[in-house]
């Protein structure tokens, strides 16, 4: 495939921030992809923008095209784009993409991908399903991912001050198919909102930034609310769903301990040090049966992570700040053991090659991988097709909104796709 065009403009996330967008032009056809951005964003990410703006990056896109399109270079595979990589590489060779920013790179990427798709009258999805390098045995009924859905939130996507300190509670329906998963994270967060209203005197009907119920209870509080939203959906529909928290612990680390602000409704500042953070957290997920958890240290405490692992056996702790999608700290977290589940974040890295490489070895290593949105988010749809094209068996993207709604519809879509003799 040889691109006749490549371009670059400015859009508004979905928190009404400036990101990048990067059309492509292939037989006359035109796709689009663009980059999300966060908030509660790891230490060890690659730099969103460029460090000369959001404008330099832009016009670098341009440039950029009109070379590739005057010099008539071809794509045909999803490893080629080991050929724009080598290329960028000539104008930045710094390791957190200084030059020209991560979300640069991505949508750049995920444009080409798409263009490159749409060339073979591909969908994205099959496309990377049928990339013979990376998918030698080729897949007759391929899987579609089950939605880690946030129902409830507070941390760094909340702006208010009386708030949760975990930053997302998590809903895991029990179901086959990803249709059911979807209809029931729904009903879950219409229950869950009908019950804030009843219980948490103090909110208004606020949302975070990935519209979840941002509720002013404890943290305690809400995880008994999701037990009886539980109890709800499992007498109406016969469903059972199982929870997950993103702690995002970074932002409760203060350098020597953890601060709480909500910790229970009689205490609500609590202070803990590396080690009872261990065990507090150890104990919440015993008594709450959680199944996952997110960032329940902060981003450099590799040994914390594998002790609450070892305290934990049969619960997912999962790595998002700690390891960025990036493959020297995933090497680290195998290393150390400290994890059995990992974020994937493509913007995180900025180059899809990592980011499937970071896939690669985490399934090697038996860890489970979610691929994610970001809390600014815009609506692309790449991440739901990495999902089926690349066989992630979990994908976090929101329960509601239009942004979120881009992925999980695509989502349906593709499963409809699957199924229809
Ligand atoms: P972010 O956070 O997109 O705001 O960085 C999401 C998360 O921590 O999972
Ligand atoms: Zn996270």
């Amino acid at each position: 495939m040889q691109l006749s065009r490549l371009i670059a403009h400015k859009i508004l996330n979905s928190r009404k921030e400036e990101t990048i967008a990067v059309i492509a032009e292939v037989k006359g056809k035109r796709v689009e992809a663009s980059a999300p951005s966060g908030t509660s964003v790891g230490k060890h990410e690659v730099r969103a923008f460029s460090s000369r703006g959001l404008d330099f990056s832009i016009s670098f896109v341009n440039a950029f095209g009109k070379k590739l399109v005057d010099e008539k270079i071809k794509f045909e595979t999803f490893d080629d784009l080991k050929k724009l990589e080598t290329f960028i590489k000539k104008y930045d060779q710094t390791k957190n993409l200084e030059f020209i920013g991560g979300n640069t790179l991505y949508a750049l990427e995920a444009a080409i991908l798409k263009a490159l798709a749409i060339s073979r009258e591909q969908e994205l999805w099959t496309f990377l399903l049928e990339d013979k390098e990376h998918n030698p045995s080729k897949l007759s009924k391929p899987s579609l991912p089950k939605p880690l859905g946030n129902c409830i939130g507070g941390g760094l996507h909340v702006k208010q001050q009386n708030k949760t300190d975990f930053q997302e509670f998590l809903i895991l329906p029990k179901t086959k198919y990803f249709f059911d998963s979807y209809f029931i994270n729904m009903q879950a967060y219409k229950e869950a909102k009908s019950l804030l209203k009843e219980k948490d005197k103090e909110w208004q009907g606020t949302l975070t930034d990935e519209n979840a119920l941002a509720s002013t209870l404890d943290n305690e509080s809400v995880l008994a609310l999701l037990q009886e939203v539980r109890q709800k959906i499992k007498d109406k529909f016969d469903i059972d769903i199982s929870f997950g928290i993103d702690m995002a612990a970074t932002a409760l680390w203060k350098g020597r301990t953890y601060k709480y602000k909500n910790y229970t409704s009689t205490k609500k500042e609590k202070t803990f040090t590396k080690e009872e953070q261990i065990s507090y957290v150890s104990e919440l997920a015993r008594k709450n049966s959680l199944v996952y958890i997110e960032d329940p240290l902060h981003e450099e405490d590799f040994d914390g992570f594998n002790k609450l692992k070892t305290n934990t056996p049969n619960i997912f702790i999962c790595g998002d700040d700690l390891t960025c999608t990036k493959l020297e700290r995933l090497e680290r977290a195998i290393k150390s053991k400290a994890i059995n589940a990992l974020i994937v974040k493509p913007n995180q890295a900025g180059s899809l090659l990592e980011t499937k490489e970071v896939i690669d070895l985490a399934k090697k290593h038996d860890i489970l991988t979610i691929i994610s949105h970001r809390s600014g988010e815009t609506y692309d749809n790449t991440i739901a097709h990495l999902a089926v094209g690349w066989q992630i068996p979990l994908i976090k993207t929101g329960i509601i909104g239009k942004e979120r709604f881009a992925k999980l519809h695509e989502l349906l879509r593709i499963e409809r796709m699957i199924s229809i003799k």
